[in-house]
């Protein structure tokens, strides 16, 4: 099986590495579209064009059965015009999980990161109607985070900078004591060990990359993939990148599979 994946930069990373860990036997062909981060500052067009493009550009070149888009922002700009446009790929995406938040909160207080365009977008609201009518005792306390995508791009991560705008951000959660947090961007649990500083070890943090990484198991075994084999994963992008960011993250699994890293910017 051929499983093409994509988001802006390495946050996507996040989702293959939970791939690595559940599905066999695939090539995973992952792009990072560094050329046009961030995308959770851009308009819903224009997240659309750059989303077509590379899944025109997995479907031609790598002959792609699946698609997982690993970007919330991707996701909740284009997921229903690429499900559309290519009705036989197995189409799978990303979505602030906050119905696993409101299962796992205590007192019903949730903090949700996301970008921007995230926030802005119709499938957020949708989501947060749906969910708020079946569960009135929630509340949400929402905060787009412009910005932080490029921060953890250039590896600021365990940095002071870094820190500062999330110690600004998660203020008002911290004094709601909001109890869980939903991490509505796949860059986002590569900071999350920041979060935890600032908000307390006992903080829930909440991320999709594990129910994503699932639903394609579940979705290519109904269609007949063995689930057998080794899993090797190409990593490309499209203009620069922290390449030691893609290392750690890299690094921190190891699958006994292929990986390779190039450079695919034109
Ligand atoms: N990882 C993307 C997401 O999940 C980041 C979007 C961006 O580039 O701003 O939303």
């Amino acid at each position: 099986m051929r499983v093409g994946v994509f988001d802006s930069g390495i946050g996507g990373l996040t989702v293959v590495k939970a791939i690595a860990e559940v599905l066999k036997g695939a090539e995973i062909f992952y792009i990072a579209d560094t050329k046009f981060a961030p995308y959770g500052e851009k308009s819903k067009e224009q997240i659309l064009k750059h989303s077509f493009d590379i899944a025109n550009y997995l479907v031609q070149t790598h002959q792609i059965d699946a698609l997982v888009v690993a970007c919330n922002t991707a996701t909740s700009a284009a997921i229903k015009e690429l499900r559309e446009a290519f009705p036989k790929l197995i189409v799978v995406g990303t979505e602030p999980g906050i119905k696993p938040a409101i299962s796992l909160s205590k007192n019903g207080k949730i903090g949700i990161l996301a970008t921007p365009a995230t926030l802005k977008g119709e499938k957020y609201q949708l989501l947060v109607d749906r969910l708020s009518t079946s569960s009135s005792h929630i509340t949400l306390y929402e905060q787009a985070c412009p910005g932080l995508v490029e921060e953890i791009e250039k590896g600021e991560v365990d940095t002071q900078k870094t820190f500062n705008l999330l110690e600004n951000w998660l203020k008002p959660m911290k004094e709601e004591r909001v109890d869980t947090i939903v991490l509505g961007c796949t860059h986002y649990p590569l900071i999350g060990n920041v979060i935890k500083k600032i908000m307390g070890q006992e903080i829930h943090l909440i991320e999709t990359s594990y129910a994503i990484a699932n639903r394609l198991k579940e979705l290519s075994k109904s269609c007949g993939h063995l689930n057998d084999g080794e899993l090797n994963v190409y990593v490309y992008f499209t203009a620069e990148i922290h390449l030691t960011m893609i290392n750690k993250i890299l690094n921190s699994w190891n699958n006994g599979g292929k990986i390779v890293v190039r450079n695919i910017h034109e």
